[in-house]
């Protein structure tokens, strides 16, 4: 305290706002395994880069009972900050103040964050802990998520947005973390859902958990409404700071350069035998990328939704690119409805915001199937072909592999705007795969033949030499080179250095019409 009455009072407010709801909601806070929102934000942050907005502001409502419990601050802490000393925008709701519920207030001081970000271009992380709109402000809370949802929009592919879920997010409180770019959930105390436990169980009937209905391993795996489930709180914290490293402050501007020690020009032999000779036996893509990138640093995205494809961040040479690889240890990395959303999802974020595309390509095709054409495969590949086609920054593919029919052209191929096409000698590019090519178009050869079985081999050894081999895209120039397998860490940092002044646009329109 110090002599001057006035400078003490605002030491008594301010110190009043920094309690939330106050210490014994703080300590049930605790007791559930989850920090308080200015915990959350010290370990979000670099130390002492912290300056909040708003601390004084209350909510305006006298509305059962609610004049009575007028908290500083209203529940969400807002402000700005640095993460390794790059500018950004904040904002941690308060479960001690009326469970991190949304009001008026509350939305008003998200809005003025969201706003600053847009209008000085800089990413805007929230971190959300809330029971939804608040049920004692009625409308007016309605009105503060739907000011909250148009600013989302309105920021979307402007500046980079990312939500934790760090508590129970029910009702309006799930939806604007979904319209951001990434959703970090914590393991075992974070919940998402529309409605309830006990909603769902008075309209369906179904009895559930909040766990089972809404949490991170559901969203992660089932929904995909969850892009990375951290270990905990911390670690959820830690990984958004991670995360940011590899994207630019805006759209205006690339992803931040990181030098390396990693030689550019560093071979990788393990790669020349990394694919195996038996075209039907699996490997690991994570390997290939991880021989591939600097310091075998990959940030993967949406690890445990579709993981027949694999999406996530790398460098190269020290420039920071999106990686997008079937894997052919999941259902042998066929493109099905899942995969195809997700890799369409990470393709336009990439685009977005100037981060270099990589393809790598071991597909063999699209899932086939009642239960995917009925579930609309159909308009889930159109929205991956969409995005290849649209994405206007530097695309990058090597086909390590097989690439099939519509899977073939899907996958960053020449045809769609590939910058560089590039494949390993073994690859096999063709309408499909040599078994059912041959049953096709040699059917009535087979049946007449003495040993249709003998046949079908010779036949089939005959289309693979034939065509299922890169050499005939490369005669086209639908391949600017086959290369073996450790040269392609160099070969790929050359061509983004090549690709470095890239320019490219699409006919100018409103906006294009995505299969949704
Ligand atoms: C006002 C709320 C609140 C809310 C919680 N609280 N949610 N106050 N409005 N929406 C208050 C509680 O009354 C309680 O106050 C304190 O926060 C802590 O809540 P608890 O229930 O004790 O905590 P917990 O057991 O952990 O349960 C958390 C919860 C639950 C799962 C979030 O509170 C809950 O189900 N809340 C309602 C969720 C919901 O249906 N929200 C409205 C969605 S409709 P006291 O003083 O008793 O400690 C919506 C419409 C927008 O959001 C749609 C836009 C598209």
């Amino acid at each position: 305290m110090t002599d001057n009455p006035k400078i003490n009072r605002l030491l008594e407010l301010r110190e009043k706002s920094r309690l939330g709801g106050g210490p014994e909601r703080v300590e049930a806070q605790h007791k559930r395994g989850k920090l308080t929102a200015r915990e959350r934000l010290d370990l979000l942050l670099d130390r002492g880069s912290f300056r909040e907005t708003d601390p004084f502001v209350t909510h305006r409502t006298h509305a059962f009972g609610l004049g009575e419990q007028k908290a500083l601050g209203d529940g969400v802490v807002t402000g700005w900050g640095t993460i390794e000393g790059r500018m950004v925008y904040v904002y941690s709701q308060d479960f001690t103040v009326l469970g991190g519920s949304l009001g008026e207030a509350h939305a008003e001081k998200i809005c003025k964050i969201l706003d600053l970000a847009l209008k000085n271009g800089a990413p805007v992380i929230g971190l959300n802990d809330s029971g939804g709109a608040r049920i004692q402000e009625g409308v007016f809370s309605l009105a503060g998520y739907a000011e909250i949802f148009l600013r989302n929009t309105l920021a979307s592919g402007v500046v980079p947005q990312i939500s934790a879920i760090l508590g129970p997010c029910a009702g309006g409180a799930v939806y604007s973390p979904a319209l951001t770019d990434f959703v970090f959930m914590a393991r075992g105390t974070s919940n998402m859902f529309v409605t309830g436990p006990d909603v769902v169980k008075a309209v369906t009937h179904e009895q559930i958990s909040a766990e089972d209905l809404g949490g991170a391993a559901v969203h992660a795996e089932r929904s995909g409404v969850c892009h990375v489930a951290a270990a905990s709180e911390a670690d959820a914290l830690y990984l958004i700071r991670k995360l940011l490293g590899y994207l630019p402050q805006n759209n205006m501007e690339d992803p931040p350069f990181l030098p390396t020690d990693d030689d550019p020009l560093r071979m990788d032999e393990e790669l020349d035998s990394i694919v195996p000779e038996d075209p039907g036996k699996p490997y690991d893509v994570k390997d290939v990328i991880r021989h591939i990138v600097d310091d075998k640093g990959f940030f993967e995205v949406h690890e445990g939704f579709a993981p027949n494809i694999v999406v996530g961040f790398a460098r190269l040479g020290g420039h920071a690119v999106g990686i997008v690889a079937n894997q052919p240890t999941v259902l042998a990395g066929v493109l099905d409805i899942d995969a195809s959303e997700k890799a369409a999802r990470f393709v336009r974020l990439c685009d977005c915001f100037n981060a270099p595309l990589v393809t790598l390509v071991d597909v063999p095709g699209f899932m086939p199937g009642t239960t995917q054409e009925h579930a609309g495969i159909i308009r889930s590949g159109a929205k991956l072909l969409y995005a290849y086609c649209e994405a206007t920054v530097p695309k990058l593919t090597v086909i390590l592999r097989k690439a099939y029919g519509g899977a073939y052209i899907v996958m960053s191929s020449k045809h769609m705007r590939g910058d560089i096409n590039l494949a390993w000698p073994g690859a096999e590019i063709a309408v499909m795969g040599p078994d059912g090519a041959v049953n096709i178009i040699f059917r009535k050869e087979m049946e007449s033949a003495p040993n249709p079985d003998a046949r079908k081999l010779e036949l089939t050894a005959e289309y693979r030499e034939k065509f299922a081999n890169p050499y005939v895209a490369a005669e086209r120039g639908y391949l600017d080179d086959i290369i073996e397998p450790r040269q392609t860490r160099q070969r790929l940092i050359n061509a983004l250095e090549m690709l470095q002044n890239k320019r490219d646009t699409n006919p100018h329109k409103k906006h294009g019409n995505i299969p949704l």
